[in-house]
Protein backbone atom coordinates (compact mmCIF):
# COMPACT_ATOMS: atom_id res chain seq x y z
CA UNK A 1 0.00 0.00 0.00
CA UNK A 2 2.96 2.66 0.86
CA UNK A 3 6.56 2.19 1.34
CA UNK A 4 8.75 4.49 3.41
CA UNK A 5 12.65 4.47 4.19
CA UNK A 6 13.71 6.01 7.36
CA UNK A 7 17.63 6.67 7.44
CA UNK A 8 18.40 7.49 11.42
CA UNK A 9 21.89 9.10 11.60
CA UNK A 10 22.51 9.91 15.72
CA UNK A 11 26.23 11.15 14.97
CA UNK A 12 26.26 12.57 11.22
CA UNK A 13 26.51 10.34 8.26
CA UNK A 14 29.13 7.82 7.99
CA UNK A 15 29.14 7.70 4.43
CA UNK A 16 29.61 11.66 3.46
CA UNK A 17 33.30 10.72 1.56
CA UNK A 18 31.73 8.04 -0.49
CA UNK A 19 28.50 11.05 -1.07
CA UNK A 20 31.55 12.81 -2.72
CA UNK A 21 31.86 10.69 -5.37
CA UNK A 22 30.43 11.23 -8.80
CA UNK A 23 28.12 8.78 -10.52
CA UNK A 24 30.02 5.52 -11.94
CA UNK A 25 29.93 6.62 -15.30
CA UNK A 26 28.06 3.03 -16.24
CA UNK A 27 24.96 4.19 -14.57
CA UNK A 28 24.77 6.82 -17.66
CA UNK A 29 24.76 4.22 -20.48
CA UNK A 30 21.63 1.80 -18.83
CA UNK A 31 18.87 4.09 -20.84
CA UNK A 32 18.06 6.91 -22.19
CA UNK A 33 17.82 8.94 -19.05
CA UNK A 34 21.49 8.92 -17.78
CA UNK A 35 21.73 12.42 -17.83
CA UNK A 36 18.92 13.12 -15.25
CA UNK A 37 20.10 10.52 -13.18
CA UNK A 38 23.50 12.11 -12.70
CA UNK A 39 21.80 15.35 -11.97
CA UNK A 40 19.73 13.71 -9.86
CA UNK A 41 22.63 12.12 -8.10
CA UNK A 42 24.49 15.50 -7.86
CA UNK A 43 21.68 17.02 -6.25
CA UNK A 44 20.64 14.33 -3.58
CA UNK A 45 24.28 13.85 -2.57
CA UNK A 46 25.06 17.46 -2.16
CA UNK A 47 21.65 18.22 0.33
CA UNK A 48 22.91 14.51 1.99
CA UNK A 49 26.54 15.21 2.22
CA UNK A 50 25.47 18.81 3.98
CA UNK A 51 22.93 17.55 6.19
CA UNK A 52 25.12 14.64 6.59
CA UNK A 53 27.97 16.76 8.84
CA UNK A 54 24.77 17.11 11.73
CA UNK A 55 22.94 13.90 13.55
CA UNK A 56 19.80 14.28 12.01
CA UNK A 57 16.78 11.47 10.13
CA UNK A 58 16.95 11.40 7.10
CA UNK A 59 13.02 10.30 4.94
CA UNK A 60 14.96 8.73 1.73
CA UNK A 61 11.73 7.48 0.09
CA UNK A 62 7.93 7.52 0.73
CA UNK A 63 5.49 6.38 -1.99
CA UNK A 64 1.71 4.71 -1.95
CA UNK A 65 0.52 3.12 -4.44
CA UNK A 66 -2.01 4.77 -6.64
CA UNK A 67 -4.75 2.68 -6.06
CA UNK A 68 -4.59 4.00 -2.20
CA UNK A 69 -3.83 7.44 -2.53
CA UNK A 70 -5.06 9.85 -0.20
CA UNK A 71 -6.00 7.66 3.00
CA UNK A 72 -3.62 8.44 5.05
CA UNK A 73 -0.91 5.64 4.23
CA UNK A 74 1.97 8.71 3.89
CA UNK A 75 0.61 10.62 6.89
CA UNK A 76 1.23 7.04 9.09
CA UNK A 77 5.03 6.99 8.06
CA UNK A 78 5.78 10.50 8.28
CA UNK A 79 4.20 10.08 11.66
CA UNK A 80 6.06 6.86 12.26
CA UNK A 81 9.22 9.11 11.80
CA UNK A 82 8.71 12.22 13.74
CA UNK A 83 7.84 9.93 16.23
CA UNK A 84 11.56 8.54 16.61
CA UNK A 85 12.41 12.23 15.93
CA UNK A 86 10.48 13.19 18.90
CA UNK A 87 11.83 10.66 21.01
CA UNK A 88 15.07 11.05 19.92
CA UNK A 89 15.70 14.99 19.44
CA UNK A 90 17.28 14.46 16.33
CA UNK A 91 15.61 17.10 13.38
CA UNK A 92 13.85 15.11 10.43
CA UNK A 93 14.85 16.13 7.14
CA UNK A 94 14.19 15.64 3.34
CA UNK A 95 14.10 16.55 -0.10
CA UNK A 96 10.12 16.51 -1.27
CA UNK A 97 8.78 16.49 -4.70
CA UNK A 98 5.74 18.93 -5.77
CA UNK A 99 3.25 15.70 -4.81
CA UNK A 100 5.10 15.37 -0.88
CA UNK A 101 5.94 18.83 -0.11
CA UNK A 102 2.26 19.64 0.92
CA UNK A 103 2.09 16.93 2.87
CA UNK A 104 5.33 17.83 4.72
CA UNK A 105 4.10 20.80 5.66
CA UNK A 106 1.18 19.89 7.30
CA UNK A 107 3.40 17.48 9.17
CA UNK A 108 5.48 20.68 10.50
CA UNK A 109 8.65 20.52 7.97
CA UNK A 110 9.52 24.03 6.95
CA UNK A 111 11.47 24.59 3.57
CA UNK A 112 14.97 25.76 3.35
CA UNK A 113 15.82 25.37 -0.16
CA UNK A 114 14.04 24.83 -3.84
CA UNK A 115 15.53 23.76 -6.99
CA UNK A 116 13.84 23.27 -10.51
CA UNK A 117 14.72 21.14 -13.16
CA UNK A 118 13.93 21.65 -16.43
CA UNK A 119 12.84 18.38 -17.76
CA UNK A 120 13.30 19.22 -21.16
CA UNK A 121 16.80 19.47 -21.02
CA UNK A 122 16.82 15.66 -20.06
CA UNK A 123 14.27 14.66 -22.78
CA UNK A 124 11.22 14.90 -20.65
CA UNK A 125 8.47 17.82 -20.28
CA UNK A 126 7.71 20.17 -17.47
CA UNK A 127 9.47 21.18 -14.16
CA UNK A 128 10.32 18.83 -11.74
CA UNK A 129 11.12 21.50 -8.04
CA UNK A 130 12.70 20.32 -5.34
CA UNK A 131 12.67 20.99 -2.05
CA UNK A 132 15.37 20.79 1.10
CA UNK A 133 12.12 20.31 4.13
CA UNK A 134 13.59 20.33 8.04
CA UNK A 135 11.66 19.56 11.15
CA UNK A 136 12.86 19.99 14.60
CA UNK A 137 11.56 18.08 17.59
CA UNK A 138 9.87 20.04 19.82
CA UNK A 139 12.23 19.67 22.48
CA UNK A 140 15.18 20.02 20.08
CA UNK A 141 17.84 22.66 22.07
CA UNK A 142 19.31 23.19 18.29
CA UNK A 143 15.82 24.51 17.78
CA UNK A 144 15.55 26.18 20.95
CA UNK A 145 18.82 28.00 19.58
CA UNK A 146 17.84 29.51 16.60
CA UNK A 147 14.37 30.58 18.05
CA UNK A 148 16.32 32.13 20.97
CA UNK A 149 18.28 34.05 18.26
CA UNK A 150 15.62 35.16 15.99
CA UNK A 151 14.14 36.85 18.85
CA UNK A 152 17.17 38.50 19.56
CA UNK A 153 18.22 39.97 16.31
C1 LIG B 1 3.34 12.05 -1.42
C2 LIG B 1 2.58 10.74 -1.22
C3 LIG B 1 3.53 9.69 -0.67
C4 LIG B 1 1.42 10.99 -0.25
O1 LIG B 1 0.86 9.70 0.08
P1 LIG B 1 -0.65 9.52 0.63
O2 LIG B 1 -0.72 8.14 1.18
O3 LIG B 1 -1.61 9.90 -0.43
O4 LIG B 1 -0.67 10.58 1.81
P2 LIG B 1 -1.89 10.88 2.79
O5 LIG B 1 -3.09 10.12 2.36
O6 LIG B 1 -1.41 10.69 4.18
O7 LIG B 1 -2.07 12.42 2.57
C5 LIG B 1 -2.41 12.94 1.28
C6 LIG B 1 -3.52 13.93 1.47
O8 LIG B 1 -4.72 13.20 1.76
C7 LIG B 1 -5.30 13.72 2.95
N1 LIG B 1 -5.91 12.59 3.70
C8 LIG B 1 -5.31 11.74 4.54
N2 LIG B 1 -6.19 10.87 5.03
C9 LIG B 1 -7.36 11.16 4.47
C10 LIG B 1 -8.66 10.60 4.54
N3 LIG B 1 -8.92 9.54 5.34
N4 LIG B 1 -9.62 11.15 3.79
C11 LIG B 1 -9.37 12.22 3.00
N5 LIG B 1 -8.17 12.78 2.89
C12 LIG B 1 -7.18 12.27 3.60
C13 LIG B 1 -4.17 14.30 3.73
O9 LIG B 1 -4.62 15.31 4.60
C14 LIG B 1 -3.30 14.85 2.64
O10 LIG B 1 -3.74 16.13 2.27
P3 LIG B 1 -2.68 17.29 2.02
O11 LIG B 1 -1.94 16.93 0.77
O12 LIG B 1 -3.54 18.47 1.90
O13 LIG B 1 -1.78 17.30 3.22
C15 LIG B 1 1.99 10.25 -2.57
O14 LIG B 1 1.33 11.32 -3.22
C16 LIG B 1 3.01 9.66 -3.54
O15 LIG B 1 3.37 8.49 -3.45
N6 LIG B 1 3.49 10.48 -4.51
C17 LIG B 1 4.45 10.02 -5.50
C18 LIG B 1 5.83 9.80 -4.89
C19 LIG B 1 6.34 11.05 -4.22
O16 LIG B 1 6.36 12.14 -4.80
N7 LIG B 1 6.73 10.89 -2.95
C20 LIG B 1 7.26 11.97 -2.13
C21 LIG B 1 8.70 12.05 -2.36
S1 LIG B 1 9.41 13.23 -1.32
Amino acid sequence: MAYAKWEIYPEGRPDIDKLRELMDPDDALVDDFGLLRKAAHEYFSHCNGEMGKRPHILLALLVTSSRHLGKGAGSLLVQWGLAMSDKSGLPAYLQASEAGRRLYRHHGFAELSKVEFNLTGYGLNGIEVMTEMLRYPPTSTTHAYIAYQNLTT
